[in-house]
C-alpha cells in the first residue's frame, strides 16, 4: 500500500463524512429473534425458485447478534459514518399497533455503540422489509401505507432522534415498486398493471412525506432528513454543450415506457409536481394526484441522497426536434441548446462490468448525477450525499490470508475522482457511503454478488477486511487528498 501523503490538499468539504452502507434484510439474519415478524422477503426467500440458490436472509451476516465486534471493525477501518436501515418489522412485528421494545433496543444499542466508536450514524426507516401484515392489508397499493409509515417513523423518532441526525425515509422506492410490484422479481413478487403500479408509487412518495413530517415532530433536536432513490447517471458522451444539454434532458425526461424515470420520483419530492408530461405519457393509467396529496410529498429536505452504480452516455441526436415544448416546461438546469434529442448509447457488449451484468463501469456518474441534481434540486443550497456506491466482484481469500480486489480499488478510485470534480466545482457535497460494508444477502440473487469491502465467509461467518478497506482507510485518513 502507498504511504499517506505528508501535505495534503483536498477538494471535500471539511464536514464531510466518509462512511459504508448496508440494508437490514441483507445483514441482520435471525428474523424471529426476541419477538420480530415476519417481513416480505422472508415470504419471498422461501418462495420456490425465487432467490439464486434457495438463499433466505435466515442468517446473513448474523449482523444482530455480532453487532458489537461489527462495530468495531468499522471502527478499525476508519468509517467516519455508517448507513443502516431499520427493520419494521422488529419494531412492529404486526406492522402497527404493538411496540415491540426488544426490537427498538437493538438498534439503541447499536446506535450507542456507533456513537462511542465515534461513527455517525446514518438510519433509513424502509429498506425494502415491509411487515408482512402490512402486506397482507395491501402493503404499498394501500394509500394507509402512509399513516401506518408515519407512526412506524414516530416510533423510531421518539427511541433514536436524540442520538440519531441523519435519517432517510425510503432506499430506492422506484426499485421495491417496480421491481416488487410490476416486475415480481422481488418481494412480494406481484406483476401489477402499470395504473396500478403508478398507485404504488404514489403511495411510497406520500409515505416519505408522513414519514418526514412524523420524524421531525418525534425528534427533540435538529435533524437531516433525505432519500435513497435509484437511477442510472446520464453521462454526455463528450463534454459538447449539445451533449451535456442531451444528457440532461435524457435524464429528467418522462417517456411513459416504464416507471423508472428519475423525474417521476424525485420532481414530486423536491418540486413539489409531477413533470408536466406524465399526464400525456401515461395517459388513462395516470393516478391524477391532489394537490393536497402534493405538498405532503413535498417536505422540505436536508440534503439530497442518491444512490449511484452505473451510467448510460448520451449524445446529442443528429435532428433536433422542434415539438419539445411540452417536454422542456418541466426541464431544469442550463438549457442552452433548446430541441437537442438526446440519444442514449449502449455500451458494447464487452464493456467492463461487475458481477452484475446491470454494474457497468461508469466513473463519470458521480460527477454528473451531482451536477445534474443540484442543477434540478439541490440549487447549491442541498449536499449531496451519495448514499450508496459500489462494486461486485467473485472474491475470496487469498492463500496469504488476504482479500486482493484490486478491481473494485480502481472502481472506487474512478469514482471517487467523480465525486472530486463535483466537490472541487463547488458543488456542495456531504458524504459517501460505500455499499457495502460486507459481502451480504443481494435480493434475489442471492449470495453469490459480493459487494462488501469486508470479505465474509458465511459458513465460518469469519470477517476479513479486503485490500479495498485498506485502500479506503487511507482515503479516509487523508480526507480524499490521497485520490
Ligand atoms: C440497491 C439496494 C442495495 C443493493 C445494492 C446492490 O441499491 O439495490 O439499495 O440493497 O444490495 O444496491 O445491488
Amino acid at each position: 500500500m502507498s504511504s499517506l501523503p505528508t501535505t495534503t490538499t483536498t477538494a471535500f468539504p471539511e464536514n464531510f463524512l466518509w462512511g459504508a452502507a448496508t440494508a437490514a434484510y441483507q445483514i441482520e439474519g435471525n428474523p424471529t429473534a426476541d419477538g420480530k415478524g415476519p417481513s416480505i422477503w422472508d415470504m419471498m426467500s422461501r418462495k420456490e425458485g425465487a432467490i439464486v440458490g434457495g438463499a433466505t436472509g435466515d442468517i446473513a451476516c448474523d449482523h444482530y447478534r455480532r453487532m458489537k465486534a461489527d462495530v468495531a471493525l468499522m471502527k478499525s477501518i476508519g468509517l467516519q459514518a455508517y448507513r443502516f436501515s431499520i427493520a419494521w418489522a422488529r419494531i412492529f412485528p404486526d406492522g402497527t399497533g404493538r411496540v415491540n421494545q426488544a426490537g427498538l433496543n437493538f438498534y439503541r444499542s447499536l446506535v450507542d455503540e456507533l456513537l462511542a466508536a465515534g461513527i455517525e450514524p446514518f438510519a433509513t426507516l424502509y429498506h425494502w422489509d415491509l411487515p408482512l401484515a402490512l402486506h397482507h392489508r395491501g402493503g404499498w397499493m394501500n394509500r394507509d401505507v402512509a399513516s401506518w409509515f408515519a407512526d412506524y417513523a414516530t416510533t423510531v423518532g421518539v427511541a433514536l432522534g436524540d442520538r440519531v441526525k441523519w435519517w432517510m425515509t425510503l432506499n430506492e422506492p422506484s426499485v421495491f415498486v417496480i421491481s416488487g410490484y410490476c416486475d415480481g422479481n422481488h418481494a412480494p413478487g406481484l406483476k401489477l398493471s402499470v395504473t396500478e403500479s403508478l398507485r404504488c408509487m404514489h403511495h411510497a412518495l406520500l409515505a416519505h412525506g408522513t414519514g418526514t413530517q412524523a420524524l421531525r415532530a418525534a425528534c427533540p433536536g435538529p435533524i437531516n432528513i433525505g432519500m435513497a432513490p435509484a437511477g442510472y447517471a446520464k453521462i454526455p458522451d463528450t463534454e459538447t454543450p449539445e451533449n451535456i444539454e442531451a444528457a440532461r434532458r435524457s435524464l429528467f425526461t418522462v417517456t411513459g415506457e416504464s416507471l423508472w424515470d428519475v423525474a417521476l420520483w424525485l420532481d414530486p419530492v423536491y418540486l413539489g409536481r409531477y413533470p408536466a408530461e406524465a399526464p400525456a405519457v401515461f395517459g388513462s393509467k395516470w393516478h391524477h394526484p391532489c394537490d393536497a396529496d402534493l405538498a405532503t410529498i413535498h417536505q422540505p429536505l436536508n440534503f439530497i441522497g442518491f444512490n449511484c452504480y452505473s451510467g448510460v452516455r448520451v449524445r446529442a441526436g443528429a435532428s433536433t426536434v422542434a415539438s419539445e415544448g411540452a417536454r422542456a416546461t418541466s426541464l431544469g438546469g442550463g438549457g442552452a441548446a433548446v430541441g437537442v434529442a438526446p440519444e442514449d448509447l449502449r455500451y458494447p457488449h464487452e464493456h467492463p462490468t461487475g458481477q452484475l451484468s446491470w454494474l457497468m463501469l461508469a466513473p463519470d456518474a458521480l460527477y454528473w448525477k451531482c451536477r445534474f441534481y443540484n442543477e434540478r434540486y439541490g440549487h447549491g443550497q442541498l449536499p449531496m450525499v451519495v448514499t450508496e456506491n459500489g462494486f461486485c466482484s467473485g472474491d475470496w481469500v487469498a492463500l496469504d490470508g488476504c482479500v486482493h480486489d484490486g478491481t473494485r480499488i480502481d472502481f472506487l478510485h474512478r469514482y471517487l475522482r467523480g465525486l472530486r470534480r463535483a466537490a472541487a466545482e463547488g458543488i456542495p457535497t456531504g458524504g459517501y457511503f460505500y455499499w457495502s460494508l460486507f459481502d451480504n444477502f443481494e435480493w434475489a440473487e442471492g449470495y453469490k454478488p459480493r459487494f462488501g469491502i469486508v470479505h465474509v465467509d458465511y459458513p465460518t461467518q469469519t470477517r476479513t477486511p479486503k485490500d479495498s478497506a485498506l485502500w479506503y482507510r487511507e482515503v479516509i485518513q487523508s480526507h480524499g487528498a490521497s485520490l
